[in-house]
Order: C-alpha cells, then structure tokens, then sequence
C-alpha cells in the first residue's frame, strides 16, 4: 500500500497540521511505502515572498526530520524539485471541467476572504491531483478540509482513465473522525492563515500565550463544565488517552474546576510531549546544508517513480510520436 501526503510551507506547523497528518504519516513510514513532501507550488499562492518560501520550506523540512520522517525508510522530498507534476497538471486540466474547480470551497472560502483570484489559486486542486496521481497513492492522509479536494483528485483520474485506459489508480481518502477537524485557540479550525494556530515548534513563551488564548465559555467556577464543548478540553484531549479523557471529563463535570488551571497544564503537556523533538530539530536547523541533501536525495527517489508514470501517460495521450 503506498501512502502519500503533503503540507505547504506556508508557516510554522502546528497542532491541526501534526495531529491529522504529521504524526500519522511518520507512523505510517513503518510499515508502508511513504511518500512525503512538501508542496511549495502550491504554497506559491498564498506566500509571494521568495526569501519566506525559502526559509519556510527549510523550517517545515526540519520539523518533519525532527518528529521522525526517516528518509531511509521513506521518500521525502519537496514539490518543486520534481517539475515533472507541472507537466502532469497541464495534462489533467484537460480532464477537468471548468464546473468541477468552480464548486471548490477552498476555493470560494479564499476568495471570500479577499484574496484576489488568479489562475494558480483557481487551478490548485489540478496540481494537488498531479501530486497524488504522478506517485500512484492508494492512499492519502489529511484532515477535513481536504476532503472534497480528494473527491476532485478521484472524479479526475477516473475522466482520465475513462478516456484513455486505466493509467491511474483512483486513491482512497484517510480522514479519521477524531483528527478531522483540531480547533483553533478561537474554536474555528486551527489554520495557519487564521492566526489561530498553535505551532509545534514555538518559544515557550509564544506557547503559554498561545494556549492561555484558548475561548472558553463564562460557566462560574462553582458550576460543573461542558467538555463537549469546550475548545480547551477537544485540544488537551489529543494528548490523552481514553483514560485520560475520561479523568479529564470528570474533572470538567465536578464543580470547582478552573479553566486556567487546566491551560496551565496544558502548556506543560505540550512542551513535554515536543520536548525530545525540539532537541532533534536544533541539529538539523544548525546544519541546513544536511537537510538539503537529504531533500535532494528525496526529490532523486520521487522522480524516478514520477518518470515512470509520466512516460505512461504521455504515451496514453499521444505526446510521444
Ligand atoms: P493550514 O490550513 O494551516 O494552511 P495546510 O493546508 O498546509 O494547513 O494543511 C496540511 C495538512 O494538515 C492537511 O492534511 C490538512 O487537512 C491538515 N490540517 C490543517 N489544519 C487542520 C486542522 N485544524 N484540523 C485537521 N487537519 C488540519
Ligand atoms: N492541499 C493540501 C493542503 O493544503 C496540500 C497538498 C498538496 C496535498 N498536494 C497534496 C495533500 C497531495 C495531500 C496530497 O493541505
């Protein structure tokens, strides 16, 4: 079974971004095949600073080398280094109607959000469908947000397959329901372009104000709380087991209980649980030229299987001659 996935970097990582996808491809590395990257195509449309892309892109590699990616045991490179899913995203256009990118909330949620529509945002699904059809996934490990780009990226290879033969397999979303959707310190969900994140790899400071931000609701302290509710207990529960959570929930139901009792906790909790990984990352962000050839060395053992598939279809649609 191959898996693949991929991350923008498109700032600092987060709890949304480690619990839906980090944590799981690095426990899928043991006993798959993993195809890990990180899309800076993609990220070109929302970061129009090359120096930022740069140093995000070196940040975001470090972050995933540090939680565990083992690029010896797993394929972990960066878009860009292989251009070939450029040449695979004009190819598919082809195979996308106009109607299906309009429907795109991701879309739509952008450009209501005012950001000015221009064809890269617009054409973003196509690439993500070269991403995932180029490498052959089977399947394809995010969160919530991304479920209706998988339907895209499905409803695409089987028109391709349709017109031309079975050239792609159809991949399968993986979204487990207790990692769909991590909410933000607002409630909303945690997004990096809703300044409601908190990241992975902050100063503790940066933490404690982060988690102290957390929204909770106005229940006086001598009143039992509502933990399905409540932001503050969705996010400490990630953390926990379903022992814990259920300690936790007690707590929430017994009268006396103070929301910036359990927050203070909390930060604890994520410092310690990141704690053996921050150590990690300090010696890949000493040492970027490391980090780089392993990235190339990544980007060497994906094109060689993007090669493949795109001999294939240029062939099914008639580029060679
Ligand atoms: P962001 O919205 O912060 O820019 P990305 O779009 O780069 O995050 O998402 C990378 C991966 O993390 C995707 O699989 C996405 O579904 C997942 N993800 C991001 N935020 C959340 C969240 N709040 N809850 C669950 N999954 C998330
Ligand atoms: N669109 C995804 C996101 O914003 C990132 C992405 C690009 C991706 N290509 C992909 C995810 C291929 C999975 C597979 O989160």
């Amino acid at each position: 079974m191959r898996i693949l996935s991929g991350i923008q970097p498109s700032g600092q990582l987060h709890l949304g971004n480690y619990f839906a996808m980090m944590k799981r491809m690095i426990e899928y590395q043991e006993d798959h095949e993993l195809f890990c990257f990180l899309v800076n195509y993609h990220a070109l449309t929302t970061v129009t600073s090359g120096e930022l892309l740069r140093k995000q892109t070196l940040e975001a590699a470090c972050d995933f080398l540090a939680l565990g990616i083992d690029p010896d045991k797993s394929i972990f490179w960066v878009q860009g280094d292989v251009p070939e899913v450029t040449e695979l995203t004009w190819i598919l256009s082809n195979s996308t109607p106009m109607g299906l990118l309009e429907r795109a909330h991701s879309y739509k949620d952008k450009l209501a959000k005012g950001i000015a529509p221009n064809h890269g945002l617009f054409a973003y699904p196509v690439l993500m469908a070269a991403d995932i059809l180029l490498y052959g996934a089977d399947r394809v490990p995010v969160g919530k947000d991304q479920k209706q780009h998988l339907e895209m990226t499905r409803d695409i290879a089987i028109r391709f397959n349709q017109a031309y033969g079975e050239i792609f397999i159809v991949p399968e979303p993986d979204i487990p329901d207790s990692v769909a959707m991590v909410p933000g310190i607002d409630g909303q969900k945690m997004s990096k372009s809703y300044g409601n994140t908190i990241d992975l790899f902050s100063e503790r400071g940066t933490l404690k104000k982060q988690v102290m931000s957390i929204v909770t609701d106005a229940t006086p302290i001598e009143e039992p709380k509502n933990p399905d509710k409540c932001v503050l207990f969705a996010i400490y529960s990630l953390f926990l087991d379903e022992k814990g959570r259920q300690e936790l929930k007690d707590r929430y139901l017994t009268p006396g209980l103070k929301y910036s009792i359990v927050k203070k906790e909390l930060i604890d909790v994520i410092w310690n649980h990141f704690t053996p990984y921050r150590e990690n990352r300090a010696s890949y962000v000493e040492n970027p030229d490391r980090v780089r050839r392993i990235l190339a060395k990544g980007a060497d053992k994906a094109r060689a299987v993007a090669a493949d598939y795109l001999r294939k279809v240029r062939q099914a649609v008639g580029l060679n001659y």
